[in-house]
Formats: structure tokens, sequence, C-alpha cells
């Protein structure tokens, strides 16, 4: 890895700390372009219903109905929000709701341990690994309104528990817990997806390495209050470099915003659902039959907001490219291709732009 990933091009400053200290405007490096700033009055009007819609809504238990119509109406109005929105909520997906609770309120207690406690676990560019509070390693570049974690769950040999939160004193064997019913869950979707593109069921998780291979990262993102919202953004917009994203919401403060043509829809969670995305890795791998779609996130003045991203990967170093049945006479394939490590040095060193990373794997015509 280049020299320049070693450390951060300046002292990292955590966002939390800035809104605590109660300032009541946000530091230049923080304000946005007002492109790319929130229209919270566009959002707001009741004019345009399109700003109403939610995401699709997935009830994955119908799967499981004795009746035909119902499994292939559910795999239809997946294959819909796959092609359609590359976002869809999922509820009845097998993962304890108890769990889901848990893992939400012992990552908001870490937020709130002292500074001193979480800088014990402070991240470099290196491996991003830790509690950071930037992406991107573009000195004087713009940053966004958040703090995270971010950690490996799988494949097994990168999992460093020692590198986890050791406080609170439940988190290590909470988020053990979570990660295998998360990816339980990932294995599931994978599979619908496979099919529903006319694949082989297990053709995705073939392609992300099987077992043994598979990736997984947990990232827990912690948006502060913010005394100018309308200047800046949690986290800018974006799509996910890897194969799917299973995103446990904060349960009462939305903030997730959707593009859907030149609209943001802000996604309304739903209690107990995890909202699922199509990341780069799918886009390629299905030849652009399923895209990863741009996604950001707002802040606002009254309540903090936690997030939990479980980003579901195919292993590092295995090429991705195209699957063969998908590429045709009048569909040649779309992208290079290119290892998951070898494309995810792209956010890691530029942090979130938009699509500009995948559409610059397009195989020249
Ligand atoms: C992400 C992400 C959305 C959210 O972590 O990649 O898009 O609601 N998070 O925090
Ligand atoms: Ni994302």
């Amino acid at each position: 890895m280049s020299n320049c990933l070693q450390s951060w091009p300046e002292p990292i400053v955590r966002v939390q700390g800035l809104s605590e200290s109660g300032i009541r405007e946000i530091p230049d490096r923080y304000v946005k372009r007002p492109s790319d700033r929130p229209c919270f009055k566009e959002t707001t009007t009741l004019s345009s219903s399109s700003h109403l819609e939610n995401i699709p809504l997935i009830d994955l238990e119908n799967l499981n109905s004795s009746d035909e119509s119902i499994r292939d109406e559910t795999m239809e109005l997946i294959s819909k929000a796959c092609r359609e929105w590359g976002f869809f909520q999922v509820v009845n997906h097998g993962v304890s709701h108890e769990l889901m609770a848990n893992a939400r309120s012992v990552w908001r207690e870490f937020f709130h341990l002292p500074p001193e406690e979480k800088q014990k676990f402070a991240n470099s560019p290196v491996t991003y690994e830790g509690y950071g509070s930037r992406l991107g390693v573009e000195k004087g570049g713009k940053l966004d309104w958040s703090d995270y974690f971010f950690l490996h769950y799988l494949p097994e040999p990168l999992r460093d528990y020692n590198k986890w939160p050791s406080l609170p004193i439940t988190c290590r064997k909470i988020i053990g817990e979570y990660g295998q019913e998360v990816v339980k869950l990932g294995r599931k979707i994978t599979n619908i997806l496979s099919i529903n593109l006319g694949l082989n069921e297990n053709y995705l998780h073939t392609k992300f390495g099987g077992d043994n291979e598979r990736g997984a990262c947990l990232r827990v993102n912690f948006y502060p209050r913010c005394p100018q919202p309308d200047l800046t953004l949690g986290l800018s917009s974006h799509s996910d470099p890897g194969g799917m994203t299973l995103l446990l919401p904060d349960t009462d403060v939305p903030g997730l915003q959707v593009r859907r043509g030149d609209d943001w829809i802000t996604v309304k969670p739903i209690p107990n659902a995890f909202i699922v995305n199509i990341g780069d890795q799918i886009q390629v791998l299905s030849n652009a039959i399923y895209k990863s779609i741009e996604h950001r996130v707002i802040v606002n003045s009254g309540q903090e907001r936690v997030s939990l991203a479980f980003f579901y990967n195919p292993g590092g170093d295995i090429l991705i490219q195209p699957a063969e049945e998908l590429v045709t006479e009048d569909q040649p394939a779309l992208y290079l291709p290119t290892t998951f490590n070898e494309y995810r040095a792209f956010i890691r060193t530029n942090g979130p732009r938009g699509k500009s990373q995948v559409e610059s794997l397009k195989s020249p015509r």
C-alpha cells in the first residue's frame, strides 16, 4: 500500500466532541458546496408525491408460503426492487429483534464512553479498522458530520477481537452473535438474487468465495447533533463499494436518503426491518442488471443518530467481473475484472464520491 495511506494527513477531530462543545456554527471543513447540501425545502414540499414514496418493503416469510403464487410474487417484488431501486427493506428476516436492539444499544453506549476510552481504538487509513472520523486522505478535503467504528468480521483470519471495543463489557459478545445472524441473512439474500438473475442459486455465494473466503465488515456510524444541518451531510453521496449492505438504521431518527432520478427519498425506517442495498460488486457481477444506488445521510439539530452498516462482500483477492451467463451480444461485459481489495482502495483514498468509481471500471468500447 502506498505511503500516503499510512496515516491521516491532518490531526483527527472527533465530530462528537465538536458537537458536544456547544458550537453554534460548524467549521468550514464541514460546509458542503451548495449543490451538495441537503435541500430541506424541497424534501418537505407536498406538491411532489415522489418525495412521499418509501423504498419497497419485502416480507421474507412469504418465501416460505405454501401458496406458490405468493412465493413467486415475493421473488418478483425483490427482483423489481433490485432493478429499479437498488434498495429495499426486509421484515421477518430471521434475525432476532432482541439481538438487533442489543446491538444498537451497546454501540450507542460505546460512543458515549469518555473520549480517552474510544481513543484507544483510533484507526489509521491502512486498514480503517477502529474508531474513525473521516473517509479519504485528501489533505484539506471537506469532511462529513460523523464518527464511526469499522471492524472485520469475515473471513475469519481477518477477525481480530482485540481491535473490537473492550467496553461496554458485552460489546464483543453481542457483535459476534449479531455478525453470525446477519451473515446468515446475507447468504439467504444472495441466493435469492442469484435465482432472480437466472443463475444457479449459489452463484453469488460461490463468486464471493464461499464460506471460507467471503468477507463481511461492520461500520457503525455515529451522527452527532449538528447546529447547522442544512449546510452539511452526515455521510456524502456514495454507492457502497462491496457486495451488499444490510443496514440497521436508528429506530426513531431518519437520515438515510436514496437517490431516485433527481430526487432524494428520505427512507422511513420500519420497526425491526433491515434496509438492504446492492453494492458495486453486485452491479459488476450482474453486468448492471442490478445497480448500486447512490445514497447519503442528512443530520439534524435535535437528535443524534446511530446506524449499523453490515457489508457482505466478496473475498478481497477474487477477480470480480460480469457473470458469463449475463454477457450477450446485445449486452457485452460492461466492466473490467478487478479484485475487491483493489477496488476499495479508491473510496479509502478519495472518500465518498457518488458513483464515480464504478463508472471508472467501465470497459472501453
Ligand atoms: C454506509 C451508509 C447509511 C446510514 O455506512 O455506507 O450508507 O443510514 N450508511 O447510516
Ligand atoms: Ni452506504
